[in-house]
């Protein structure tokens, strides 16, 4: 493991001599973890107040707000958030609550809206969040309309995504929370021109941290995906660097076993890599061989610890970018998100809902992470950190 970026070459070079050696990365020692992390409604709370409340976390890609007065809404653990492009380019996040008496103010998930506009009073907002109209005003009597505009939520663009603190008083700087390695890295994949072809979202009965193992996990792949991914990608090979925080792991594909007895020489192998990125608190970033991208996000649910949002992203070249004719750019595209929401559903989500199940068990016992699980090992301390 290094604290250090290594170039690609050297990642690679490092992932070939460990398969050789059928070694991988690893820890200084285990790591033990209770069931109740899982559970207790006290940790989900602290979860919500210290992690969420208080560092950037990934909410979308840019490329889902392309036009100014285009919105999006969602659920943060903390907060109902309504997130709007502005007229200037900018994007800013609000509280999805009417200042009159709190209804739900934009419902839809998904919309382009000139004004915002209440279902029960009908009092409006401009997509900046200023309070345009109170009806009926004469006998409402007098407010600070200035005062009672749509409370704002720190939010920033950057790399090709939009980031969200989920408390109102904590000012946000995602190039400092990403550290200038993780921050160069991002910058490096010009993911603001990528597209986002496909996002959906999963509401899952499990715990958000066992989700979010379960995506930086190179231990199980042959064991749970032996059909799937387990046929393309070797098990419990990974070169890791830590960069305190947020950490990068290059896992081989098994294709790169051509490589195993030659040497490749200064010949770029990136094709039979999969640079992953975990990014604390709740995402994995991961970069296939042919430069496209999946966004893996995982969100406790506001009270229930053992519930969570999981949101997955497939971010691609656009049709002029990759040169390929418009049919097979979309068939391409179409078919791996078809393979992404197979895997999910039929080996993911069932084996993680029965993780969750089973640690709600009272004698669940104490539980232990691995030397070789060492993003894993990662999010917990980093986590921790964050929590105490
Ligand atoms: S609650 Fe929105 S206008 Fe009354
Ligand atoms: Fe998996």
């Amino acid at each position: 493991m290094t604290s250090i970026a290594l170039s690609r070459q050297e990642r690679i070079r490092r992932t070939l001599e460990h398969l050789r050696a059928g070694t991988t990365d690893e820890s200084d020692g285990v790591m033990w973890f209770g069931p109740e992390e899982f559970t207790d409604p006290r940790i989900a709370a602290r979860e919500r107040d210290h992690v969420f409340g208080r560092v950037p976390s990934i909410v979308a890609h840019t490329g889902e707000l392309p036009r100014p007065k285009d919105f999006l809404t969602l659920r943060m653990p903390r907060n109902q958030v309504l997130v709007v492009r502005q007229d200037d380019g900018g994007v800013k996040a609000f509280v999805n609550a009417c200042r009159h008496r709190g209804a739900l103010l934009e419902e839809q998930e998904k919309g382009s809206c000139r004004l915002f506009s209440c279902g029960y009073h009908r009092w409006s907002y401009d997509t900046d969040g200023k309070l345009r109209t109170v009806t009926r005003e004469g006998t409402f009597g007098d407010i600070d309309r200035e005062a009672h505009g749509l409370i704002e939520l720190p939010c920033e663009e950057r790399h090709g995504f939009i980031w969200l603190i989920d408390d109102v008083d904590v000012p946000i700087d995602v190039a400092a929370w990403l550290g200038p390695e993780v921050d160069e890295i991002l910058a490096g994949y010009h993911l603001d021109r990528l597209l986002a072809y496909r996002c959906e979202g999963f509401d899952e009965p499990a715990n958000w941290k066992i989700m979010q193992d379960a995506f930086i996990d190179n231990y199980h792949i042959q064991y749970a995906h032996p059909n799937s991914a387990g046929k393309h990608v070797h098990t419990n090979v990974q070169a890791v660097e830590d960069f305190g925080r947020h950490a990068r792991m290059c896992s081989p594909r098994k294709k790169i076993d051509r490589w195993l007895d030659e040497d490749p020489g200064d010949r770029d192998l990136g094709r039979y890599v999969i640079d992953g990125h975990f990014l604390l608190p709740n995402s994995t970033l991961l970069r296939q061989p042919d430069d496209h991208f999946e966004l893996l996000t995982f969100r406790p649910h506001p009270s229930d610890p053992g519930r969570c949002r999981m949101e997955m992203r497939l971010l691609v070249p656009s049709i002029e970018d990759s040169g390929m004719d418009p049919e097979r750019w979309r068939k391409t595209w179409e078919k791996n998100w078809d393979i992404l929401l197979a895997v999910l559903h039929q080996e993911d989500f069932p084996l993680l809902r029965g993780s969750q199940l089973a640690l709600t068990s009272a004698n669940a016992g104490g539980m232990i992470l691995g030397r070789n699980e060492v993003v894993n090992q990662i999010f917990h301390r980093e986590l921790r950190k964050l929590v105490s």
